[in-house]
């Protein structure tokens, strides 16, 4: 999620549009740049790699009173000044959020036509295109980048600047956000309302395909065929910290809305539904390695060492490949037993957690292949590993991991079934439903999202109780270790996760009328099995809160709370009981006042042993 500006009017530009790239900074970056056009309407292109602060050490004094801005966090090519945006072709510089799915088959085109790209972005084909309907057709940018968007499969908010048009600036959007700011004599473009709310307050939101011509005295709107589209003019009453949070009261609960947008940029470009496969352009392993690994080892710490839990269920499940998971900081130091034939992939959101590193150094001096599986492009994992799938979440302020880990578990699904089909373990038909069924997740968990009320009252109920138990079994017995590491880490409720036909072996002994017991407990082959372990905990007085599939009559009869998930393949529905585990730890300590995005004593990247 990089951050777009543009501004036009009569203050000096440069500043306009570094302050309003300085208040996208919470949202995480790597290199920023700046397109303007000068006192004699030529185009100046500013960039750099790191903060915005050395981004201005180079801009020099210039009259600029219209500029384009980004700020830029990688999904293709590395995080460096080259890849930075603007991008330029021709007369045109363009700045974009959002990930072009057809890019390459787009730059062949485009190449073979004599084009010559200079960086690795997906970026720099738009640019491109634009550029080339532009030449075909010169005298109006707006036709040139409607034309260029007709070619395009993916997201976009994208905001063009052009020599030849020096008294406007075109920006359009489709599944990537963008705001409108309206002032006196001048007017704005921004991805997030934080970036222009020092300079108005009125604003318009652009919806999906629309595009806008925006000059100093006016804003037009139309939609991808050129018919105008009147638009609403907003005022927004937050104030600038209430802004960046766009309106949640913390970055944990905005980034658990997020998901559903999250889960889609993990997916988008990867999915062959009507080939039943999936593609990963970044991959470097080909069919026949992929058949000959005999074990995969997965390292990951917290969080992301629940998600390889998960991944050993399915990667034994639907591969048949022997399948280990261990936390960094133990694998190091146990004599780990591996081969060449080994795959150890490594899971980090940050890219930087030392004992997962370290294990990574440990792996590939046994000579295995090493695969990670990260959200930041340019981490110290990124350049270490030698294979790297980017889960494409987006920075994550809240220090408890959510979006990053369902695109975690969504990276895991769709590897697992990439070497399934190499494999030859699904038909083509099977993974197609499969994936016409991941499609339908973003949709799932905006409905737990509308129903988040009933989880909040559930939170409310239990949340001066002292310890929580939540159990699963199978693919759910991960979820249940998220639940209780995302409770306790961020209410300080002393929370386990258990395999629920563990509970008998020892636990049971701590359960009573005060221990509230969250069961994960959709229907699969194990749900009479998890019936059952209810029944042992209700017997001896818990109050169970059932996480249950919409259309189970049957629970209801044993617990004292039903959440429910609507109804997806058995094998997804970690994805969707994920939500509710996160809700109810954020609502729980939100009922207990706790820093939720700060918990004490922890840290979102933890680079020491
Ligand atoms: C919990 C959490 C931590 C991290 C762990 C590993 O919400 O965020 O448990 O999962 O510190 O971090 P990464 O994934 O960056 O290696």
């Amino acid at each position: 999620m990089c951050g777009i500006v543009g501004y036009i009017g009569e203050r000096d530009a440069v500043s306009v549009l570094i302050e309003s790239l300085k208040k996208l900074e919470y949202r995480g970056y790597d290199s920023a740049g700046l397109a303007l056009l000068d006192g004699k309407g030529k185009s100046c292109v500013f960039k750099t790699e790191g903060e915005i602060s050395r981004l201005e050490s180079i801009l020099p004094e210039l009259p600029a009173r219209i500029g384009i801005g980004h700020t830029r966090w990688a999904t293709h090519g590395k995080p460096n000044t080259i890849n930075a945006h603007p991008h330029v072709s021709g007369s045109i510089s363009v700045v974009h959020n959002g990930i072009i799915e057809n890019y390459l088959e787009l730059k062949e085109s485009l190449e073979s036509e004599g084009f010559v790209f200079v960086s690795d972005t997906d970026t720099e084909v738009l640019a491109h295109l634009i550029n080339k309907y532009y030449l075909k057709n010169p005298g109006d940018l707006a036709i040139a980048i409607r034309s260029a968007l007709g070619e395009v499969r993916g997201s976009y908010a994208l905001s063009v600047l052009s020599e030849e048009h020096p008294h406007e600036l075109i920006a359009a959007r489709k599944d990537s956000p963008l705001i409108l700011g309206l002032g006196e004599h001048e007017n704005f473009i921004a991805s997030d309302i934080p970036a222009i709310l020092k300079y108005t307050n009125r604003v318009i939101y652009m919806e999906n395909l629309e595009m806008v011509r925006v000059k100093r005295d006016s804003v037009q709107v139309f939609d991808l065929d050129g018919n105008p589209r009147f638009k609403e003019e907003h005022i927004i009453p937050w104030n600038l910290e209430a802004a960046e949070k766009a309106g949640y009261p913390h970055f944990m609960l905005k980034e658990i809305h997020e998901q559903t947008n999250s889960i889609h940029e993990t997916l988008a470009g990867r999915l062959q539904e009507l080939e039943g496969d999936v593609i990963f352009d970044e991959l470097d392993l080909d069919k026949e390695q992929i058949q000959n690994i005999h074990r995969i080892e997965i390292i990951a710490c917290g969080t992301s060492f629940n998600a390889g839990l998960l991944g050993k269920y399915l990667f034994e499940g639907l591969t048949g490949i022997h399948t280990d998971v261990d936390n960094g900081s133990e694998f190091r130091y146990s004599n780990p037993v591996l081969t060449p034939s080994t795959l150890v992939i490594a899971i980090t959101q940050s890219g930087e957690t030392a004992d997962t590193l370290a294990a990574v150094r440990e792996a590939t001096s046994y000579g295995c292949t090493t695969l990670a599986i990260t959200n930041v492009v340019g981490s110290t994992i990124s350049r270490e590993a030698s294979n790297i799938i980017y889960t494409r979440a987006g920075p994550e302020i809240g220090v408890a991991a959510t979006k990053s880990f369902i695109s975690q578990l969504v990276v895991l699904y769709l590897l697992v079934i990439h070497f399934a089909r190499a494999r030859s373990m699904m038909d083509a038909d099977r993974v197609g439903k499969l994936l016409s069924e991941l499609r339908k997740i973003p949709g799932h968990v905006s409905r737990i999202l509308e129903d988040k009320e009933n989880i909040q009252k559930c939170a409310s109920r239990f949340a001066e109780s002292k310890d929580y138990f939540f159990i699963g079994r199978n693919i759910n017995y991960p979820i249940a270790l998220e639940g209780a590491l995302k409770l306790k880490e961020i209410s300080y409720i002393h929370a386990e996760g258990y395999a629920a036909g563990e509970l008998k072996h020892g636990p049971l002994a701590l359960i009573s009328e005060d221990v509230p017991v969250v069961a994960i407990a959709p229907q699969g082959h194990t749900y009479d099995k998890i019936l059952s372990n209810i029944k042992e905990v209700k017997s001896r007085d818990a109050s169970v809160i059932a996480i249950a599939d919409s259309d189970d009559g049957e629970i209801a009869k044993y617990v004292d709370v039903v959440l429910t998930v609507p109804k997806t393949d058995f094998i997804l529905t970690p994805l969707l009981t994920t939500v509710v585990v996160q809700l109810l730890a954020y609502y729980t300590a939100l009922e207990r006042d706790c820093s939720i995005d700060k918990p004490r004593n922890l840290a979102k990247s933890v680079t020491v042993e």
